[in-house]
């Protein structure tokens, strides 16, 4: 179980962003003044693309410690970095770019490697910046309309791994980029916090299913996210909540 668990419903996808946005920076400040840097890894899909471009803003461009930011992925699609699917191409034009972040702090998923080259080589990549212990401060992500998360897919045998830290896997027919490469629980729940972002009506079955229905991450593997000795934190808006009981 997480030791933190909050799950905040907000007005709109802009409040949604904006307390993303909120919880990097008073997360990025804390990591920094206790081990000098702040892992993060990002998602990709549409819900993340307006805290992206808010973390670029003036407000947010100005106040952290840019150079002391290292950023990961929690899953790519196995195209090639200059791809519109490119889940790295996403973060790179919106945030990335504006804020000209360094090379060295940009840890990509080679996605266009042949996926489980590009899996191994991203297990070794953790371990250069992490070394044995592989620890993120924060890991945002996305929750699926079928209950996915990262690249975790329901049914997928990635749900068992229990040792590798980045697998490929093959997603279901009707996702965007058929291979895809993902962080799997181990790394998952291991991190300082997991913060979910969901937005709009059609998540609503889902993620009451997700939160308050009967466990079983098989079918949903967006519950299988609950970081040990860390936060799970989930910002969701008006819409995307109309389905839960308990609204805190
Ligand atoms: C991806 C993801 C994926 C995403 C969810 C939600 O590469 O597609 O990282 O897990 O977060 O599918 O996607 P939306 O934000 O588009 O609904």
């Amino acid at each position: 179980m997480a030791e933190e668990r909050r799950v905040a419903v907000l007005d709109t996808p802009d409040d949604v962003a904006s307390q993303a946005a909120i919880e990097f920076e008073v997360r990025a400040r804390a990591a920094i003044d206790e081990h000098g840097w702040f892992a993060v890894a990002l998602s990709g899909g549409k819900t993340p693309a307006a805290f992206h471009s808010l973390l670029a803003s003036p407000k947010y461009a100005d106040d952290i410690d840019w150079p002391n930011i290292h950023f990961f992925w929690a899953d790519e699609r196995c195209v090639p970095p200059d791809d519109e699917r490119s889940n790295y191409k996403q973060a790179l034009d919106a945030l990335l770019a504006p804020l000209r972040i360094p090379e060295a702090n940009v840890h990509r998923m080679r996605g266009e490697l042949e996926p489980h080259a590009g899996a191994l080589d991203y297990c070794a990549q953790l371990h250069k910046f992490f070394g044995e212990t592989i620890r993120f401060d924060a890991i945002y992500l996305g929750l699926g309309d079928d209950g996915h998360t990262a690249s975790l897919f329901p049914g997928n045998a990635a749900l068992d791994e229990r040792e590798t830290l980045c697998v490929a896997v093959h997603a279901p027919e009707n996702k965007v980029a058929p291979w895809r490469l993902t962080l799997t629980y181990p790394v998952l729940n291991g991190a300082r916090s997991a913060l979910f972002l969901v937005d709009g009506e059609r998540k609503a079955t889902v993620l009451a299913r997700v939160l308050e229905g009967p466990s079983d991450v098989h079918a949903l593997p967006a519950q299988g996210v609950s970081p040990k000795r860390g936060s799970l934190i989930w910002l969701v808006d008006n819409a995307a909540a109309t389905q839960l009981r308990s609204r805190v």
